[in-house]
Formats: C-alpha cells, sequence, structure tokens
C-alpha cells in the first residue's frame, strides 16, 4: 500500500492542488483513506497529518472506513425533482448511514452524487459499478438487500 501512496503522491506536482487531488486518488485506489495514507502524505507534503485529516474530513466525500459496496445516489435536479430525497432518506433509515459514512458493518458506503447519466429514467443510483433507475424508496432497498450477501 506504501509504495502505492508514494506513486499517487508523486503524480501531483502543482503544490496548490495537490493536497485534495492526492486525497482523491488514493479514495479511488482504496475505497476510502487509510490512516497510513495521512502520516504518508503529511511527510511527503511537510504538513502534520492533522492538517491533512482537518482537509479530508472537512469534504463529506472523504471516507476513513473501507466499505465492501458504495451506493452513489443521484440528486441532481432531474432526480431531485422525482424524488431522490425519499430514496436517500429510506437508504439511510434502512442502514443507518450518513451522507459520506459508512453502516457500522462496513457492508454500505453512501454517496450523494449529481448526475449519473441516467436523467433518462429518474431517480437513479449506482451500486458500484451497476447503475439503476425508475427507483422508489422500496425498489432501491430490494436492490440493495441484494449486495447484503
Ligand atoms: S440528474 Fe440524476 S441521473 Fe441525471
Amino acid at each position: 500500500m506504501e509504495e502505492r501512496i508514494r506513486e499517487i503522491i508523486l503524480k501531483h506536482s502543482d503544490r496548490d492542488a495537490k493536497l485534495l487531488g492526492i486525497l482523491h486518488d488514493i479514495q479511488d485506489e482504496f475505497g476510502y483513506i487509510p490512516r497510513e495514507a495521512i502520516d504518508i502524505v503529511a511527510e511527503w507534503l511537510s504538513i502534520s497529518p492533522g492538517e491533512v485529516y482537518d482537509t479530508a474530513s472537512f469534504y463529506s466525500f472523504f471516507r476513513f472506513k473501507k466499505a465492501k459496496h458504495v451506493i452513489r445516489v443521484c440528486n441532481g435536479i432531474v432526480c431531485n425533482l422525482k424524488g431522490s430525497e425519499e430514496i436517500i432518506r429510506a437508504i439511510k433509515e434502512r442502514y443507518g448511514i450518513k451522507e459520506g459514512g459508512v453502516s457500522e458493518d462496513g457492508l454500505f458506503a453512501l454517496e450523494i452524487v449529481e448526475c449519473i447519466g441516467r436523467c433518462d429514467g429518474p431517480p437513479a443510483m449506482l451500486v458500484d459499478d451497476d447503475s439503476y433507475g425508475n427507483l422508489t424508496p422500496q425498489r432501491a432497498l430490494e436492490i440493495l438487500r441484494g449486495y447484503e450477501e
């Protein structure tokens, strides 16, 4: 893991945009921001681990815990008008997850995103790389049950 984190850091040469870009790439690579990564990034950028953590925790899309599956519910305008907020609420209640959080059992992470290219079938969500449209809260929960095993 350490070698991969260092490769990610070296890809970013613009110092100002560096930290957020590195954190995004680390989350893309590992699915979350590992504790070890915070220390390595801090050392390489000559800032404190607290500064890295503060920046990462400011943004709800960074996670510090690994999840088996990532749910991305679209709350773009088209999906919002068709009831995406009810779907988000149902998922939060069913799995006890906050936006940007991970369920207690580590099964699901929840992200609220803007437009996932399924405006032809709103409201829509992605579970990992699988896309689902024309959702109701009940249908969304049925789909997620299929990911519980
Ligand atoms: S606004 Fe939801 S998929 Fe486009």
